[in-house]
């Protein structure tokens, strides 16, 4: 197999947004590699893809497992370009006093740890090879206060300020580490919200509700050459949602 020009990795790949993004990613001469917690979600996603896929069980929350995936990367197609860290979960709609440890430890293994190790093992390898771009997926949860979504919140706008550590640690070796702010979109994630919460919140955000490939074009652009002169940055795509 030819060397491919561009190694991405994506977490979370068998979901709506991750799926949307490894289509739009998928461009001749990239070889892709998609992690998730289910097999058969990321063989369906493999499956309609016309390039290179390695797909890989993977629970971001477990730093070894993570590690691994991103050693395969290398083994497999030669380097590591794009770092997509995009798992993210949401626990019950609940206010702060409702909600239990349990609750907690998923949102903060899942939605931070998980971005954690998954720039961490993406940093050891760009490190060496001499740069590359790292994506995490915020939300606009992290920028703005929602109810009844603490851990969710508490943990999105961590990964944004998180974004931007690592972007001021890393410019000078051609790192570039984004995040990616989005407004809700229907997907397995919202269908977990309750609907009259989801009425709600679709009322806030004057274009309405997006879909997964509404956003993937924020991700092509901060994987590719056109933002080499962007780092730091949390881009809202959200239908307006943080406008007011
Ligand atoms: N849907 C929205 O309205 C919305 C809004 C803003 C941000 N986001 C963020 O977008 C990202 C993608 O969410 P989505 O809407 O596509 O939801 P989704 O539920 O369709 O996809 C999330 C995927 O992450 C995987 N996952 C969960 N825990 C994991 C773990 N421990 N290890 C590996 N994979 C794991 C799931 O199996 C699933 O395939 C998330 O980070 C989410 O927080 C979603």
């Amino acid at each position: 197999m030819a060397v491919p020009d561009r190694v991405v990795l994506v977490t979370g790949a068998a979901g709506g947004l991750g799926a949307a993004v490894a289509r739009r990613l998928a461009e001749p001469g990239t070889a892709l590699v998609l992690c998730d917690l289910s097999g058969p979600g990321l063989a369906a996603v493999a499956q309609s893809l016309d390039v290179p896929v390695l797909t890989r069980v993977v629970d971001v929350g477990d730093a070894a497992q993570v590690d691994a995936a991103v050693a395969a990367a290398v083994e497999k197609f030669g380097g590591l370009h794009v770092m997509v860290n995009n798992a993210g979960v949401i626990a019950p709609n609940a206010r702060i006093h409702n909600l239990t440890a349990a609750d907690w430890d998923l949102q903060l293994r899942v939605n931070l740890m998980g971005v954690v190790h998954g720039m961490t093992a993406a940093i050891r390898v760009m490190r060496k090879a001499g740069g590359g771009s790292i994506i995490n997926t915020a939300s606009v949860a992290g920028l703005t206060a929602w109810a009844h979504a603490a851990p969710y919140c508490a943990t999105k706008a961590a990964v944004v300020h998180l974004t931007k550590v690592a972007a001021v640690e890393y410019a000078k070796e051609r790192i570039r580490v984004n995040c990616v702010c989005p407004g809700a979109f229907t997907s397995g994630m919202s269908e977990k919200i309750p609907r009259e919460a989801m009425a709600a919140l679709e009322a806030k955000h004057p274009l309405g509700f997006g879909t997964p490939d509404d956003l993937a074009g924020a991700f092509a652009y901060l994987a590719g050459e056109e933002s080499r002169w962007t780092t730091g940055a949390a881009i809202v795509v959200d239908g307006g949602y943080a406008a007011p």
